[in-house]
């Protein structure tokens, strides 16, 4: 089975959010259950030195952008068993940072462009070509467009996956039009319109023979007009072909036991984890305690993750026996709001307003409590390295942290985490202040989600086979 991932991130060379971390895992577990399978990404010029030195060219071509024609290059790397395709132009790649131009949508629409004509160039013809979110989106539409008559791709499948239903790639029609040089027919309400212009993500949810979201829960909710971002009708009459598949992560760079940025490592014992958090405490300039239970919000910080819950009953948060350890970017507001209480409350809140791989992992080792009060959540990877880390998710049911973290019950003793279901201030403060009273009060009850978190394995090893499955029965088809 030959498979080509095409995505706009992946870790380690580029990563702006959780698609990244899918992106650089997924592929490794595929590997190892016997697959072929190959990832092309855009090379961006903030990909580290030590793998742009690394690569070594493969082809250069010719491809048109609308009338314009554009070098392409392709060069190819090797890393932890994967092959790794970047596209090359620097016009259009060579930038500070991933996203966020003008010119969006001729920088993707030259990536789509790219993947696909470099395919016969490299000899690399796949079962499947496996698109992410909406750079990836405009494939499975160019193929049948423009290709499919051709040998080489009449018998390539295509899945779309979302991510993230939100970000669309939506642009005017006029300029797709000259992009993708695509007919009219094309740019109808039961085609590729989408808010008055046309849009790369309903494309691929169009035209792709298969389309997956990254757990059941978000599988269902985007098919409500409250999730589903205008798409849901769309996403309703294409349900037999949409299942959800969760994300795991990658357990050899989320192990508390190997995790070589941890002053102490550790698998099940509280009293070695309480290491990481002294020394946590110690290093932020916080009270060195280990009685406090610490909480920790590892997350960009936008709305979408449930910030404005947060900044609306903050000082009731900040009068618990608390302390809250923060590291992101995100929004000023959001940002401003964490800097102001670690000011006011020295003693309790320590924000770092960055991006740090180190000291993420050190916030998961160091605290006892995870909070991710998610205004939606397509899968969500946070939870799932907290779980690892023994620190207890709270968060909000939706998406996929519904279908990872399952609620404390103290009556029958199961559950990973607490949860609250309506996106409601009051109703996370008060799942936060159970949390703390069982974690101050009640020993016992904490040993036992200790307990049952050790049960939960969100390696990528059954979700991997799940997308074997998808491919297979593809395949077939
Ligand atoms: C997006 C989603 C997040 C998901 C990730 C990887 O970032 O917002 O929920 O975990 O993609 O699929």
């Amino acid at each position: 089975m030959r498979v080509l991932f095409v995505a706009s991130e992946a870790v380690p060379f580029a990563k702006t959010g959780g698609l990244a971390d899918v992106i650089g895992s997924l592929p490794k577990e595929l590997t190892r259950q016997g697959l072929d399978v190959r990832v092309m990404l855009p090379k961006y010029g903030s990909i580290a030195d030590v793998y742009r030195d690394a690569m070594t060219a493969v082809a250069t071509f010719e491809i048109y952008v609308g009338w314009r024609k554009q070098f392409t290059g392709i060069e190819v790397l090797q890393h932890e068993g994967v092959t790794y395709y970047f596209v090359d132009n620097e016009y259009y790649f060579r930038r500070s940072g991933l996203y966020g131009y003008d010119d969006e949508a001729e920088r993707f629409a030259f990536f789509c462009r790219g993947v696909i004509e470099s395919l016969p160039i490299i000899e690399f013809q796949p079962d499947i070509i496996h698109c992410h979110d909406w750079q990836a989106g405009m494939i499975p539409v160019l193929l049948k467009a423009h290709y499919s008559h051709l040998p080489f791709f009449s018998g390539i499948k295509t899945i779309t996956t979302i991510h993230n239903l939100k970000y669309q790639g939506v642009f005017s029609q006029q300029l797709m039009k000259d992009l993708f040089g695509l007919s009219d027919d094309h740019f109808t309400g039961t085609a590729l319109e989408l808010h008055g212009g046309a849009s790369f993500l309903k494309g691929g949810l169009l035209y792709a023979d298969r389309i997956t979201t990254v757990s059941q829960t978000y599988a269902e909710e985007i098919q409500t007009p409250y999730f589903g971002e205008h798409l849901d009708s769309l996403l309703r009459h294409r349900r037999d072909q949409l299942i959800g598949i969760v994300n795991g992560i990658d357990y050899e760079v989320f192990d508390p036991m190997g995790d070589t940025h941890l002053v102490m490592n550790y698998r099940d014992s509280l009293p070695k984890k309480q290491q990481n958090k002294l020394a946590l405490q110690e290093q932020l300039g916080l009270p060195v305690r280990s009685d406090v239970p610490m909480i920790a919000l590892v997350t960009r910080l936008v709305q979408q993750k449930g910030l404005d819950l947060i900044q609306h009953v903050l000082p009731e948060i900040l009068a618990l026996d608390i302390q809250l350890v923060i590291l992101g970017t995100g929004d000023r507001v959001y940002e401003q709001m964490f800097r102001d209480a670690a000011y006011s409350h020295p003693d309790k809140v320590a924000a770092q307003i960055m991006f740090n791989e180190g000291l993420a992992h050190q916030m998961y080792a160091a605290s006892d409590l995870f909070l991710m009060p998610s205004q939606f959540e397509p899968c969500g990877i946070g939870q799932l390295i907290a779980l690892r880390y023994r620190s207890v998710p709270i968060v909000r049911e939706t998406g996929g942290l519904k279908d990872t973290v399952q609620p404390y019950n103290e009556f029958a003793g199961e559950g990973t985490g607490f949860t609250f279901s309506n996106y409601n201030a009051h109703d996370m403060l008060h799942t936060i202040r159970r949390a703390v009273d069982f974690y101050q009060n009640d020993r016992e009850a904490w040993l036992r989600i200790q307990q049952n978190m050790k049960k939960c394995d969100y390696s990528w090893k059954k979700s991997a086979q799940q997308y074997v499955n998808v491919y297979k029965e593809l395949k077939k088809a």
